[in-house]
């Protein structure tokens, strides 16, 4: 992968995502995954995925502490689609000597203990499901955070050796909605009740109106902090690419 070939592929993106999702699977097709935490975004980059039969495959890191909402939401998913989700689970020694070690609940105690908790249960095994592919598709947007404001939709993800797409990272929120209301997708519960950015239940809560997106993740530390370490941002995208 150089400049080029970075080149070359942003020249073909960045043309909405149903275009751009079909070009991935054309371009990509068998070594292109998406990942879904079943978020409103990213049910509507399944939904596209799967009504258009694109050859994207799917999958979602089943941390063991998601809420009851998300499992259902994903029983939904697979029963309205009939599409396979494929499933990662944290490995299981080391979860065991980690909770052995510190307790069901050590995030709430320090960030290196949240840092480890999010590494077992999210970021190793992301790492095995990307492995082998070309290109990751998130529903990563804009809106979420500050530091997602200025984030380009191609990356290059150089601590996991491949291309990084966003489709949806300038959609807003009312757009998510609306789209999802148009193709009656199934979506979390919580999302109607105050929750925007969901990840594992101990570590999510519902925001007030006008709180920062992400005010409701991992709450009780510094906001600079609050990145589980599954995307990892380069200042300039080109300035990581390999030459
Ligand atoms: S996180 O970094 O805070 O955990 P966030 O919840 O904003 O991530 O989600 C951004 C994108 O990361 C999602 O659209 C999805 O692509 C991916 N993602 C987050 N959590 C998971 C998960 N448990 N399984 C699969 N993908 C996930
Ligand atoms: Fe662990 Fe919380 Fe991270 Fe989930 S979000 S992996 S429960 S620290």
């Amino acid at each position: 992968m150089n400049n080029q070939q970075y080149n070359e592929l942003q020249q073909q993106l960045g043309k909405g995502a149903v275009s751009d999702l079909q070009t991935i699977s054309d371009l990509f097709g068998g070594v292109s995954v998406f990942s879904t935490s079943f978020s409103e975004e990213d049910q509507v980059i399944a939904h596209l995925i799967f009504s258009g039969n694109l050859n994207i495959k799917v999958f979602t890191l089943d941390t063991g502490r998601l809420f009851p909402e998300t499992y259902s939401v994903w029983s939904r998913t697979l029963e309205q689609y009939q599409k396979s989700i494929h499933t990662f689970y944290p490995d299981a020694v080391a979860l065991q000597q980690f909770i052995t070690d510190k307790g069901p609940n050590s995030f709430y105690e320090s960030v290196e203990n949240r840092k480890s908790c999010c590494h077992i249960r999210k970021v190793e095994p992301l790492q095995r499901a990307l492995l082998g592919n070309k290109i990751w598709i998130t529903g990563i947007r804009a809106e979420h955070s500050s530091n997602r404001h200025d984030m380009p939709q191609l990356e290059w993800d150089d601590s996991n050796h491949i291309f990084k797409f966003h489709p949806l990272l300038h959609w807003t929120t009312e757009e998510v909605k609306q789209f999802i209301r148009t193709h009656q997708i199934p979506y979390n519960a919580l999302h109607d009740k105050g929750f925007v950015s969901i990840g594992c239940a101990p570590c999510t809560r519902a925001i007030k109106p006008g709180e920062d997106f992400r005010a409701g993740r991992w709450w009780w530390e510094d906001s600079s902090k609050k990145e589980c370490g599954l995307h990892v941002h380069a200042e300039t995208p080109s300035a990581v690419i390999p030459q």
